[in-house]
């Protein structure tokens, strides 16, 4: 390449990159408000505390992402818990931890090293804890509607109507 021709096409990439650029920021500013994280809890800040302690020391994150967080070295495919509470009563969970043998309750198709531990040698008082902290994490139904949406679209390649569910 001559020396003119390099200067050509290094304009030429540099129109791109402030091309690209600007249409990004044009797309940027013209979407709607972000609607933020979709995640809630409804505890008091005391069984939040103690629940977080016993999660911690139960490494419930070395299997399940929480807050969107999880043990980075873990690949176990459990369900997440963020806004399970959404979909799950107290009771249910309680029953859950309760339980001598969880996949009774929720058949498992994985391995049994990676399948839920019982957690019924707990003392009742924690897996109260548990189970109240659990229903307190909610989601927004926005954030609901979407994922129903998505698996609806892609288990049935149909468009979702809400009005339909
Ligand atoms: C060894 C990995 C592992 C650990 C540790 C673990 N879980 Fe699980 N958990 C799973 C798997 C896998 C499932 C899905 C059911 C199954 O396959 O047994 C599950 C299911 C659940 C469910 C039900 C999810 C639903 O669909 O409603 C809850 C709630 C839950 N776990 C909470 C916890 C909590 C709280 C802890 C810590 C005290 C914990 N888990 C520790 C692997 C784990």
């Amino acid at each position: 390449m001559r020396k003119g021709e390099k200067i050509f096409f290094a304009s030429l990439a540099a129109l791109a990159v402030v091309l690209v650029a600007y249409k990004g920021w044009i797309v940027a500013s013209d979407t709607e408000e972000d609607p933020g994280i979709p995640f809630y809890t409804t505890a008091d800040v005391l069984v939040q505390k103690q629940a977080s302690q016993l999660i911690r020391d139960l490494k419930c994150r070395e299997c399940h992402t929480l807050w969107g967080t999880r043990d980075m070295t873990a690949s176990v495919p459990s369900p997440p818990l963020d806004g399970l509470g959404s979909l799950r009563t107290e009771g249910w969970f309680f029953d859950y931890f309760s339980a001598e043998n969880p996949q009774d309750i929720l058949p498992s198709r994985l391995k049994l090293k990676y399948r839920m531990p019982s957690y019924s040698h707990l003392d009742e008082t924690d897996r109260k804890i548990l189970a109240s902290y659990m229903a307190s994490l909610k989601v927004e139904d926005w954030y609901l509607e979407e994922v129903k949406k998505k698996e609806y679209e892609k288990l049935t390649g149909k468009t979702y109507k809400p009005t339909d569910h």
